[in-house]
């Protein structure tokens, strides 16, 4: 990699023509171009992230590495765009750890180093934490800070979602009790029904026996108990709002067996319906194009950051959101659907997330499987294989290797230190 003393500005994520075009309006500061070798290396040149356009990026990097951190990085960014651009855009942060609140608050404890960038402590307006229905409450008693509740509309569940949320599979009575009922439901109800009807709808199936009736129930009683499930579901603009930074925190599901298909679910039926709706609305845009009409939708964007990605897009195994995600992958592009994944484990995540991703930003990856999975990005205009870039890198926290297809280029970066606080802090046993 050679040294490059130029002090203007990068733009990462965006092509030559559009830079022309828009010049740095719509981006995010990310961080700064590394300019000499070794462990503290002199920093250059800013690095800039587009954030106008849909991308697929993929944040790697071993435990500990800076991930989350840099997924804040790019949150801050959102937070900081002109308003013209900010309110046609929604951003949704799906928080498996539940560590993205703290960016409400300022990070004073690195206020030094922000200096030394050029920036200053402070903590968004602009973020909004939703946290499940049924938990609500307990976020409130213990004085935790959220700003409201999300729910899933019961009837978006397909018959096929509840069989693998319950782990049934063709061979199990229950799972032909759910198809029959959910399509009783439908009819009888609509697409206007809770748990409450779907128990009744059971009972109603009087051509199965009783035992196997109540075993059902116990099972969508048990998914009651989740705290996620009503007749109306949350309006999808009041999860993706436009103009904020919405965390969705799932963490909650977090630690329990079992509690990964919670999870899935909602990501799974979240991407679905942000993807529908904007299907509609592009083409709503296109009509008004072709009457000659000037294109306008209060939300182009929806940006969907996903932390622990290899939970929801595994290579190895079945996921209730693996399909809706690849579809954003594939074709999100054209209704304006971007997503961040972040990982540890390359290695464990769906090929697809890899290949297809347009900005790869990746930290120190010491396994060599890890390695491997990403060396098959290797595109063309690289001059020598992963592993060789990787071995270059700094070993301290926040260094970070870039590969953007819409340049392509690769830089050695160092990702800025964040202005909101950090609440993702490695535990330690010491007091200060
Ligand atoms: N760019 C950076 N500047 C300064 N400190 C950083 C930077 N990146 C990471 N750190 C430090 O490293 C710690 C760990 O980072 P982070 O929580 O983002 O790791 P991670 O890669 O998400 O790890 P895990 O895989 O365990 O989730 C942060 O709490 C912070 O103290
Ligand atoms: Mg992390």
């Amino acid at each position: 990699m050679s040294f490059d003393l130029s002090t203007e500005e990068v733009i990462v994520g965006r092509t030559e023509s559009d830079i022309k075009k828009y010049g740095k309006k719509g981006t995010g500061f990310l961080a700064k171009v590394v300019m000499s070798s070794g462990e503290n290396p002199v920093l250059g040149r800013k690095i800039l992230v587009d954030l106008a356009k849909p991308h697929v990026v993929l944040i790697c990097g071993k435990r500990g590495g800076g991930k989350s951190y840099s997924m804040s990085v790019f949150v801050e960014g959102f937070a900081q765009l002109p308003p013209e651009i900010r309110t046609r855009m929604a951003v949704l942060v799906i928080d498996t750890v539940g560590i993205f609140w703290s960016m409400k608050m300022p990070n004073t404890e690195e206020a030094n180093s922000l200096y030394d960038w050029g920036l200053q402590p402070e903590g968004m307006g602009n973020l909004r934490v939703l946290v499940p229905m049924g938990k609500y409450d307990f976020y409130k008693k213990n004085n935790l800070p959220v700003d409201g509740a999300f729910n899933i509309k019961t009837a978006d569940v397909s018959a096929m979602e509840w069989l693998s949320m319950f782990h049934l599979s063709w061979s199990d009575i229950e799972s032909a009790i759910i198809l029959e009922a959910i399509e009783k439901a439908q009819v009888t109800f609509g697409s206007y029904y809770g748990l409450p009807e779907i128990y009744s709808v059971i009972d109603s199936l009087e051509t199965y026996n009783l035992e196997n009736r109540l075993s059902l129930k116990n099972r969508f009683k048990l998914a009651d108990s989740w705290g996620i499930f009503s007749k109306e579901g949350s309006p999808i603009v009041d999860i993706a709002k436009p103009g904020f930074v919405t965390v969705i925190d799932v963490s909650t599901y977090g630690q329990v067996l079992g509690m990964e298909n919670v999870r899935e679910i909602i990501v799974a039926i979240l991407g679905k319906r942000l993807f529908e709706e904007r299907e509609l609305e592009r083409k709503k845009e296109e009509i008004t194009l072709i009457e000659g009409g000037e294109k306008k939708s209060d939300m182009p964007m929806i940006w969907m950051l996903i932390d622990e990605a290899h939970m929801f897009m595994p290579k190895d195994r079945s996921s209730m959101a693996l399909d809706v995600l690849l579809e954003w992958v594939r074709v999100g592009r054209q209704p304006g659907l971007s997503l961040l994944l972040a990982t540890q484990r390359p290695e464990r995540l769906h090929p697809d997330a890899i290949s297809q991703c347009d900005l790869f930003i990746s930290m120190r990856l010491t396994a060599k499987m890890d390695i491997d999975s990403v060396g098959a990005l290797r595109p063309s205009y690289l001059h020598e294989d992963m592993d060789k870039y990787y071995a270059t890198l700094p070993r301290d926290k926040g260094y970070a290797l870039i590969l953007d297809d819409n340049s392509e280029k690769l830089w050695m970066v160092k990702i800025r230190p964040r202005t909101t606080w950090d609440a993702g802090k490695t535990a330690s046993a010491f007091k200060k």
